[in-house]
C-alpha cells in the first residue's frame, strides 16, 4: 500500500494520473495538495475525492505545511506535477513561473528532504518524482535526432528556463543529499481536463462557437503528442521500476505539424457533425451545422515570440529498460478527445464563464 502526495492534482494532467492511479491500485491513498490556481479545478477530481484521496487546497510554497502534510498523512511518495505551465503565460509574465515552477519545486525538495532522511520516525522508504517537460532540451531543426536523456538543456521560454531550474534541483538533491529521487520528461500531452488555452482544446471550442482558428506563424511548428493517459503508464512505470536519480523521457513518437493537426480537428469535426444531428441545433455557430467545412476558421496570426520549432521525444530508455509503450494510439485518442469535449460541454462553459472557480460549487 503507498500513501502519495501528488501536487497539482486540480489541473490536466495530475487529475488524469490520479483517475489512473486509483483505478489501477485500489489500496493507495493519495493526497492531492493543490493551490486551484486559474488552471485548477475542483471538478477536474470529481468522483475521486473519498477517504482514500483527499484534496488540500494549498500552495507548494507553503514548506511548514508540506512537512506536516507528509508526516500526518504518513506519506513516503511525491508526484510533483504542480507547476505554471503555459509557454504564452511566461512570456507576458515570468514571475509567476519563477515563484511556482523554481521556488514551489525546492520547497517541495526541502520539505521531503527534512521530513523524510532527518526526523527520528523517517520512513524507510521515500520516493521524490518529479514531472517535466521536454522543452527543457530547447528546439530541433526538421532533420535533428529526437531529444534522448542526454540532450544538453537549451531552455528558450521562461516556462521551460523554470522548469529546466527545477530538474536541476531534483537533480542536485539526489547527488548532494542522497534523496531518492526520478525526472520524467515528457512531450506534449492531450485529452480530457485539457485547459482551453492550450492549442487542441482552443481549437475544438473556438470551432463549436464559429470562431477563428489562430495559427502562430506558419504553423509549421512541430509538436509531438501523447494520449494523457498514457503519461499516467509512463509515470507508473517509471515509480515502479525506475532507477534512482535517473530521468526518463516520454513521448508518443508521434509528430504533427500544428497546421497537420489543426485541419484534422477540423476534418472530424466536419463528420461529426454529419452522424450526429443533435449537435446542428446545439452548435448552431459551428460551419458544420450549415455543411461548411471548419478548416474556413483557420486564422494566420503572429508568431509566438521565441516559438520552438521542432519538439521529438526518443523513447529508447524508456520502452528498453522499463518496458514502456503508449497504449493509445493518436487516431483512438484525438476521437476521444473531440468526443470528451462535446459530452463535457458544462465543465467547459464553466472554464469559460469563470463559474468553475466558484468555492461552493
Ligand atoms: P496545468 O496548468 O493544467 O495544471 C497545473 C496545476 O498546478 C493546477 O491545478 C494549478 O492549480 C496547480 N498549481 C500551480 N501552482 C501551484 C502551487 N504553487 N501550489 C500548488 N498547486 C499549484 O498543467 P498540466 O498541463 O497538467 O501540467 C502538469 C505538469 O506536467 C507541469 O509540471 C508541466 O510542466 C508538466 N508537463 C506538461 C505537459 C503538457 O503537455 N501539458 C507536458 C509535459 C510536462
Ligand atoms: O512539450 C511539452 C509542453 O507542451 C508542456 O511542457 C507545456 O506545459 C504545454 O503547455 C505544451 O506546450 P506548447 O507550447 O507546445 O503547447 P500549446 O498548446 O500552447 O501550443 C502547441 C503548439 O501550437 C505550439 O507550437 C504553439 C501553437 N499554438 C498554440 C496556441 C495556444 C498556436 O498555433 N495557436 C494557439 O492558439
Amino acid at each position: 500500500m503507498n500513501r502519495m502526495l501528488v501536487t497539482g492534482a486540480a489541473g490536466f494532467i495530475g487529475a488524469n494520473f490520479v483517475r489512473y492511479w486509483l483505478a489501477a491500485y485500489p489500496d493507495d491513498h493519495i493526497t492531492v495538495v493543490d493551490a486551484l490556481t486559474y488552471a485548477g479545478n475542483r471538478a477536474n477530481l470529481d468522483g475521486l475525492l473519498s477517504e482514500r484521496c483527499v484534496l488540500v487546497e494549498a500552495n507548494i510554497n507553503d514548506t511548514e505545511l508540506m512537512m506536516q502534510l507528509l508526516r500526518d498523512h504518513g506519506l513516503t511518495t511525491v508526484v510533483h506535477f504542480a507547476a505554471e505551465s503555459h509557454v504564452d503565460r511566461s512570456i507576458e509574465g515570468p514571475d509567476a513561473f519563477i515563484e511556482a515552477n523554481i521556488l514551489g519545486t525546492h520547497s517541495l525538495l526541502k520539505a521531503a528532504r527534512q521530513v523524510w532522511q532527518t526526523e527520528a520516525h523517517a520512513p524507510a522508504d521515500h520516493r521524490f518524482h518529479h514531472v517535466s517537460t521536454d522543452e527543457v532540451y530547447g528546439s530541433l531543426s526538421m532533420d535533428a535526432p529526437a531529444f534522448t536523456e542526454l540532450t544538453a538543456y537549451a531552455p528558450n521560454s521562461p516556462y521551460s528556463a523554470s522548469k529546466a531550474a527545477s530538474d536541476f534541483l531534483v537533480r542536485s538533491y539526489h547527488h548532494t543529499y542522497g534523496l531518492n529521487v526520478t525526472t520524467s520528461n515528457c512531450s506534449n500531452n492531450y485529452g480530457p481536463f485539457h485547459f482551453p488555452e492550450k492549442l487542441i482544446p482552443l481549437i475544438i471550442i473556438n470551432l463549436l462557437h464559429g470562431k477563428s482558428l489562430p495559427i502562430y506563424g506558419d504553423g509549421k511548428n512541430i509538436r509531438d503528442w501523447l494520449f494523457v493517459e498514457d503519461h499516467a503508464r509512463g509515470i507508473e512505470k517509471v515509480l515502479n521500476h525506475g532507477t534512482i536519480g535517473e530521468t526518463y523521457n516520454i513521448g508518443g513518437v508521434n509528430e504533427w505539424t500544428n497546421i497537420d493537426i489543426v485541419s484534422l480537428v477540423c476534418q472530424l469535426m466536419n463528420e461529426r457533425f454529419k452522424t450526429d444531428e443533435s449537435l446542428r441545433s446545439r452548435f448552431p455557430e459551428c460551419p458544420a451545422a450549415s455543411e461548411r467545412d471548419c478548416a474556413q476558421l483557420i486564422t494566420y496570426v503572429k508568431d509566438r515570440a521565441g516559438h520552438d520549432f521542432r519538439y521529438a521525444i526518443d523513447t529508447t530508455r524508456i520502452r528498453d529498460e522499463l518496458g514502456y509503450e503508449p497504449a493509445v494510439s493518436f487516431e483512438k485518442g484525438i476521437e476521444l478527445t473531440l468526443d470528451w469535449y462535446l459530452e463535457n460541454q458544462p465543465w467547459w462553459q464553466a472554464v469559460l464563464d469563470g463559474s468553475y472557480r466558484d468555492t461552493d460549487t
